[in-house]
């Protein structure tokens, strides 16, 4: 999605930016711009990849000190030179980004052509700058805040969501920003505590500013905040106070480059056995063969007491999702239901006092898992959230929860958040389970599993080459089909998300038994299936389900566990993985399905990182 990186100080601004902007990159974009504020306004932008802006600006460098710039992901508007932001307003004095959507902008629009406004482009930014510039004009010159008061203004008059930063010509020395619905982080430059000068930076990812400074504020929704370069003041829009926390960021700016690997997914892929080790740093305890997770805020009381749990996210997280529903059912025996984000959000769901909300995020942005997030807790239900990026808004609106600690994950496709994510439902399970039923001895046992888990997934990655190996020999296949029962089915959802996102491959994944309901149609010579059938309580019947497919001609890749030979016999391909408690069987199931996807887009050249059409973190509706 779109991102937004502001900066005044003593420094070039552009340098600074354009840096961002690389920064942000993962996050999916089609064009980019800047302005610069140095007596005049100096706007640049162009379509495509930063380095066509960064072309020009290298023949037609921006000086100054304090500005904005931006990556645009199309809504309102194809990508092109035009649509790219920074917009101006009619008095090209004032320069505006913009993240989110401006939902009334066809009425505002309509209100600003009534007065003699014309637009260049056909975005809903634009109408946003006119109608900030517009404002900013009709105050006196001498109203105290003029530029601040004027955004204020214009936002009141907005339906929808922003995160937004303006600089104007008139005000050499201010940046002014605010948020509602798109996140935005003000980052306080370290050259502060040098007794250098102050500088300051406005971006909707700390990623963005890491590299400059590791001292943060998140802003709330409906926060106005204003920058010079030796000062900032947070505001509500709302004209109540608004408190803020300034909070370190927990990872250095090296965590997010990409050392020796080629790209940031194979990356994070090989950094699972670290992320795991952090999932689960601190939080099981030995002695009660139980786990801790104080961050949920809840006393085992009320622990006891939760008789129901909804589990709500959107794409990878709701298939850990669907993992931890089967993982907590299990573990605890509390009936657990799972929805999408999306579909929650607008559905009446009975729920009673006892039913505890889990809402689960990687960026802790997901606009939809926001909307579910806010739907439960204006319901009156406690929500808990598993988050990655701390201090984000859905870490900040539950009322506890447990963070993955699982560093940066910039590739788009996820990956460690997902074994992360199960890590932290089988902690949930383990905890929950041991105030109810589960026995010490069951409690201890499962311990050592977690325990055990990153050295058996640095094992599955030293099968990296023949992953590869089988990729290339099924890379041109127009479809793949992936099945697994209970635990394994998430991990089928998983795989095959995996493979259409970054390869562009058609998948699908499917409960094993679902088969000779409809799907057997599909089977053919050209068609792999990929069954996950370790050693858990239904693998003999995914071993018929195997043999339907063999009898159909179908290829067949198995997951399976190490001295399988029956399914090794039936299976074209088999990779075998470690033995494990049917409960943690998917955070190492699912390792080689990332590899399978990850090898066949590199194969087919695809733009691993960056696939077609898509954005790191979805803020939109
Ligand atoms: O940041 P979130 O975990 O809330 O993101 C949810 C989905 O948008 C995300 O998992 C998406 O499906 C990824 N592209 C999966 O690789």
């Amino acid at each position: 999605m779109c991102g937004i990186v502001a900066y005044i100080g003593n420094k070039e601004a552009q340098p600074l930016l354009l840096d961002g902007l690389r920064r942000l990159e993962y996050r999916g974009y089609d064009s980019s711009g800047m302005a610069i504020l140095n007596g005049k306004l100096h706007v640049s932008k162009k379509v495509g990849r930063i380095t066509n802006l960064e072309e020009i600006l290298s023949t037609s460098p921006l000086a100054g000190t304090i500005g904005i710039s931006h990556t645009r992901w199309a809504t309102h508007g194809e990508p092109n030179d035009t649509n790219a932001h920074p917009h101006l307003d009619a008095s090209k004095k004032l320069a505006l980004v913009h993240n989110g959507v401006v939902e009334n902008y066809q009425a505002l629009k309509r209100k600003l052509q009534a007065a003699g406004h014309v637009f260049e482009s056909q975005t809903d930014t634009e109408i946003l700058a006119h109608l900030v510039g517009q404002t900013y004009d009709t105050l006196p010159p001498a109203t105290l805040n003029r530029l601040e008061t004027a955004l204020k203004i214009a936002l009141k008059q907005v339906q929808g969501t922003y995160g937004v930063v303006v600089v104007h010509a008139d005000e050499p020395d201010l940046l002014v920003g605010a948020r509602r619905g798109s996140p935005l982080v003000l980052g306080i430059g370290q050259d502060e505590e040098k007794g250098a000068p102050k500088e300051y930076f406005l971006a909707s990812d700390v990623s963005a500013i890491v590299a400059h400074t590791q001292k943060v504020v998140y802003l709330k929704d409906f926060d106005l905040i204003s920058l010079t370069s030796n000062s900032f003041s947070i505001k509500s829009i709302t004209d109540k106070p608004s408190e803020f926390e300034i909070s370190q960021i927990d990872y250095r700016s090296e965590d997010a480059d990409l050392g020796t690997f080629p790209h940031y997914m194979i990356k994070e892929i090989f950094e699972q056995p670290a992320s795991i080790e952090n999932a689960t740093r601190g939080r099981t305890n030995v002695e009660e063969a139980s786990a801790v997770l104080g961050g949920l805020n809840m006393s085992p009381q009320e622990l006891r007491e939760v008789e129901r749990i909804v589990i709500t996210a959107c794409g990878t997280a709701l298939h850990a999702g669907i993992i931890g529903e089967h993982i907590i059912e299990t573990l605890a025996n509390i009936p657990v239901e799972i929805d999408f984000a999306s579909e929650f959000r607008y559905r009446n769901c009975p729920m009673d006092r006892r039913t505890l909300v889990i809402v689960v995020s990687q960026s802790g942005e997901t606009a939809d898992t926001l909307g579910a997030l806010r739907e439960a807790r204006r319901k009156g239900f406690r929500v808990l959230g598993i988050c990655n990026n701390v201090g984000s808004t859905i870490a900040r609106e539950t009322d506890g929860g447990v963070y993955m600690h699982a560093g940066p994950e910039i590739g788009v496709a996820a990956t460690k958040s997902f074994t992360s994510q199960v890590t932290i439902f089988a902690l949930l399970g383990l905890l929950l389970g041991r105030m109810r039923f589960l026995s010490f001895s069951h409690g201890a046992e499962f311990i050592e599993g977690i325990d055990a888990l990153p050295d058996q997934i640095t094992e599955v990655l030293k099968q990296a080459d023949k992953i590869k190996a089988i990729a290339d020999k099924y890379k041109d296949a127009k479809s793949m089909l992936y099945f697994g029962r209970n635990m394994q089915y998430g991990v089928a959802l998983e795989g095959a998300l995996k493979m259409k996102e970054i390869s562009y491959i058609h998948a699908e994944g499917y409960p094993a038994a679902e088969l000779k309901h409809g799907v057997i149609a599909m089977i053919d010579h050209q068609t792999p299936s990929i069954f996950i059938v370790p050693h858990d309580s239904l693998r003999s019947k995914n071993v018929s389900t195997m043999q339907e497919v063999k009898a159909r001609r179908g290829p067949i890749i198995a997951i399976a566990t190490e001295g399988d030979e029956e399914v090794a016999s039936i299976a074209d391909e088999t990779i075998f993985i470690p033995a494990a408690h049917e409960c943690l069987l998917p955070i190492i199931s699912i390792i080689p399905l990332q590899l399978f996807s990850y090898y066949t887009a590199v194969l087919l050249n695809r733009d691993v990182d960056k696939p077609r059409n898509l954005a790191k973190s979805v803020t939109v509706e």
